[in-house]
């Protein structure tokens, strides 16, 4: 045993409520004040984090995927599961980090490094959220999960309740969702739902039905997710010897993933397992930017929802994020930032990270072509250390990027202009003989 935690439990984020609550207890929100929960722990580790560190380490060769899965193998730093025989897992996380240099020249800086959570179990970094949620939901004695989702929620939920055996109740967007996730979840086995309606009014309605019924919602508003997303910093900060980089640059949904590594990354620095504090600059889509909206405002008291959000980047089109407030949180820890990117220029940015050899579904493109424009405009140097987060998988959105390739992707209902394939690869067509064949390909 190297840690001696006292009992984890639950407590509400807002200053002046602090209410706490159990962490058997099924609640999403303060019952006094609706705000936020975390799940909150007295750290008193009997280890150095050096020596925690040598631990962490030693289990990547461990044989059981328990053991080896890159979330549960920092599970010193998520200590509320005491029963492991409970965790549900398909040996998530430990995902590579990327040097980039045709990306990097992109964007102007000297190097640039992407860490891939789209080569998950099921392709995107909802899996390292989804195997802390689910154990919960395990822990708890819940027969049925639900989710609201763009997309790959549902699709990471869906296969995690089917090896925990749980029925998986899945709302999602009529017409919205890549293809790719959409074949997921009903390969896995979920009930999929699909709401005439956006991803906003699927997670209202998602909320309500888990108030009223015996769902567990699933959603990042479950902060038992949030604890298995830290430790997509923790693990990158592993990967780093330790050594925090000048940025850490992800795209914002619904704020999960910036509520997540704000929380991990202030922890991290409290047990003093890094030495100082990243920057976290979160990239929008302009036409779902509520957050950015509220970072540039004088009042950050209240967020104004999108009404419509837009954007072909669909697992971010969402106009009224539930976790602004831890998200907002992180930006003050790590004195982060917000930036928008345009239709194009997250297009543009995908063709890119494709051209490394590395490939990615549009949200997690929005990172490059925000990293391109805060080089531009000064904030991020040219030769400072920075690494961006893939959240998803290319094969997840195969459309959009076909669509590209032969200058035929789907009009951008945002600005109302079509998308150029300014780095369009367009296929060559050729008929079933050999000089013809040589003659179009040289
Ligand atoms: N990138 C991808 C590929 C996503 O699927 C999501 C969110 C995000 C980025 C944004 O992350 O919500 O933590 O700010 N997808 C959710 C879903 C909403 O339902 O799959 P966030």
């Amino acid at each position: 045993m190297i840690t001696n935690q006292s009992t984890p439990y639950l407590r509400c984020i807002e200053a002046g409520c602090e209410e706490r609550y159990p962490i058997d207890e099924r609640i999403y929100t303060c019952r006094r004040c609706a705000g936020l929960l975390d799940v909150q722990y007295d750290f008193n580790l009997s280890s150095t984090a050096d020596e925690m560190k040598a631990i962490f380490n030693e289990r990547r060769a461990a044989r059981t995927e328990l053991e080896r899965s890159g979330v549960w193998r920092f599970r010193e730093l998520l200590p509320f599961v005491t029963d492991l025989s409970r965790v549900v897992t398909l040996a998530e996380g430990n995902t590579p980090i990327y040097t980039a240099p045709r990306s990097a020249e992109y964007a102007g800086l000297d190097r640039l490094r992407f860490k891939h959570q789209g080569l998950n179990p099921t392709g995107s970094f909802k899996d390292n959220g989804m195997t802390t949620g689910v154990t919960q939901a395990a822990r708890l004695g819940t027969a049925a999960v639900a989710c609201a989702s763009t997309g790959n929620t549902s699709a990471s939920m869906a296969a995690y309740a089917a090896r925990a055996g749980m029925r998986a109740f899945v709302f999602i967007p009529a017409g919205e969702v890549a293809y790719g996730k959409l074949s997921q979840s009903l390969e896995y086995g979920a009930k999929v739902v699909e709401i005439e309606g956006n991803f906003d009014d699927a997670m209202r309605l998602v909320r309500e039905l888990a108030d009223e019924t015996d769902l567990y919602l699933l959603n990042s508003i479950n902060p038992f997710r949030l604890e298995g997303q830290k430790t997509i910093v923790i693990e990158m900060m592993e990967q780093c010897d330790w050594q925090a980089p000048d940025w850490i640059v992800l795209p914002g949904g619904n704020l999960g993933n910036t509520s997540a590594f704000g929380k991990a990354l202030h922890e991290m620095r409290e047990l003093r397992f890094i030495d100082r504090m990243p920057r976290m600059a979160v990239i929008q889509a302009e036409g779902a930017a509520p957050f950015y909206e509220l970072f540039g405002s004088s009042d950050k008291s209240k967020l104004r929802p999108a009404a419509r959000p837009s954007t072909l980047a669909t697992a971010i089109r969402i106009g009224n994020p539930v976790s602004w407030k831890k998200a907002l949180r992180s930006l003050e820890w790590t004195n982060g930032i917000v930036e928008i990117v345009t239709e194009q220029e997250i297009a543009d940015a995908k063709a890119m990270i494709g051209r490394d050899g590395i490939g990615c579904e549009p949200a997690s493109a929005a990172t490059l072509a925000g990293i391109k424009r805060l080089v531009t405009s000064g904030v991020i140097g040219k030769p400072d250390n920075v690494i961006a987060v893939l959240t998803g998988n290319l094969l997840k959105d195969p459309s959009y990027t076909i669509g590209y390739h032969t200058d035929e992707i789907a009009l951008d209902d945002y600005t109302h202009r079509q998308i150029k394939g300014n780095f369009a690869n367009r296929p060559v067509r050729a008929a079933a003989d050999k000089d013809q064949i040589k003659r179009a390909l040289f």
